[in-house]
């Protein structure tokens, strides 16, 4: 069997590492070995934000890099497509393997079935049902492609067969990135927070003291997407709220999205950020570095769905900076650690408060055991049509 497996940016990285490991499991232990052939389409290129994370997790170089870069949508969709097809017709694989909600996802499993190869997706079935989301838009039409929907958790394959999509077509399989967090807990859980925060630290910042989160209660914000940091009139009241309440009761430690630093540098608020004593700037960090920052973070603020699963499996209180989520397990009222504020200021600090009083409390949802990359590699090998 031949196998292509495509990534395309951060959050696909940390999926693709246990699939990856597992493949090579199985030709260790099979005469009747699986060829395996990664396609990076070059979404993500900085070191921290692609290199970093296959060194980290070990993964392979990618065999084949498309080199697409930044653009619009429709340029890195439609770059990637034009390019994927040509390695298509030449390896003519048996299976594409895409993963989450990212342009790769959607370009690859849209080539992949007008070149008739089966395509199988992992983490299927999550819907916020919020089209303004690109990576709703993405999920749809992969989801709709797919020929094999390996879902994270019961309530995908509910919305999966509300759409109409078969029994023999999914399969719940659980949380492939819970396999990389429970391989990576023991490595994380030596790193040193004060190294990780001077290793990182964003130059231009001369009041840091990198030993205050370290010994004291600290917080993690990340923020990324569009709907929350492309306009000035969205950012600038979170930035301020950050910076003038929340920073007084706990150092802020902040890694920094490229859009993100590029977007309050063009509203002219960075340098404000930067010299803000409390609010620790840092580069993207490493897979290993923010895992051991989560698990020691009273609050994580966040608008990134990885995180949101994350918390949920350490523990951590964690307010979702959006409207809406594609993964509702992740929330209390399914009994994860994560609440949903938007990005509303007065009800952000209304629900910071609240969560300022609960406790960490690891929840581990059905299936996100660890094992998740075996089932996935199980259900391909077994996929009847
Ligand atoms: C993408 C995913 C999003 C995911 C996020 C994680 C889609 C639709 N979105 O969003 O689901 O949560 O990755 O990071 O696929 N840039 C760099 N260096 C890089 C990559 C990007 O500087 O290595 C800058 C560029 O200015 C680029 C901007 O970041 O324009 C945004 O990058 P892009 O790949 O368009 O999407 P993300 O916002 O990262």
């Amino acid at each position: 069997m031949k196998i292509i497996s495509v990534v395309g940016a951060r959050p696909n990285f940390m999926k693709i590492a246990p699939f990856i490991k597992e493949i090579e499991n199985h030709n260790h232990r099979n005469v009747q070995k699986i060829e395996h052939i990664l396609v990076h389409t070059g979404q993500h290129y900085d070191d921290r934000m692609s290199k970093a994370f296959f060194e980290d997790l070990n993964i392979p170089e990618a065999d084949i890099n498309l080199g697409i870069g930044s653009g619009s949508h429709a340029e890195q969709v439609g770059h990637t497509m034009i390019a994927f097809e040509k390695v298509l017709r030449a390896e003519k694989p048996d299976w594409v393997i895409v993963l989450g909600d990212v342009n790769a996802t959607l370009a690859c499993s849209v080539t992949a079935r007008k070149e008739n190869i089966k395509v199988c997706h992992i983490e299927a079935g999550l819907r916020s049902r919020d089209m303004a989301m690109p990576e709703e838009i993405n999920r749809l039409v992969t989801d709709r492609l797919s020929n094999l929907l390996l879902t994270p958790d019961l309530l995908s394959n509910e919305n999966l067969r509300q759409e109409g999509v078969g029994e023999n077509q999914m399969k719940f399989v659980g949380n492939i990135m819970i396999d990389t967090l429970e391989q990576n807990r023991e490595k994380a859980s030596q790193l040193s927070i004060e190294n990780i925060i001077n290793q990182n630290l964003i130059p231009g910042q001369n009041n840091i003291s990198a030993s205050e989160a370290a010994n004291g209660p600290f917080g993690i914000v990340t923020l990324h997407r569009p709907s929350n940091v492309d306009h000035r009139e969205v950012i600038e009241p979170l930035m301020r709220l950050i910076m003038d309440e929340i920073c007084n009761d706990m150092v802020i430690v902040w890694p920094i999205h490229p859009r993100t630093l590029k977007q309050l540098t063009d509203f002219g608020l960075w340098n404000e950020v930067l010299e803000h004593p409390r609010l620790i700037m840092v580069y993207p960090l490493g897979y290993h570095e923010l895992l051991r920052l989560n698990m020691d973070a009273s609050i994580m603020l966040t608008d990134s769905g990885g995180l949101q699963e994350e918390c949920t499996v350490l523990g951590t209180p964690c307010l979702t900076l959006r409207w809406n989520t594609e993964r509702p397990i992740t929330l209390k009222e399914h009994g994860g650690a994560s609440v949903l504020v938007g990005n509303n200021v007065s009800r952000i600090r209304r629900e910071y408060r609240e969560t300022l009083k609960t406790q960490r409390k690891p929840v581990r949802p059905e299936l996100w055991d660890g094992h998740t990359a075996e089932r996935c590699l199980v259900a391909i090998l077994n996929y009847t049509e």
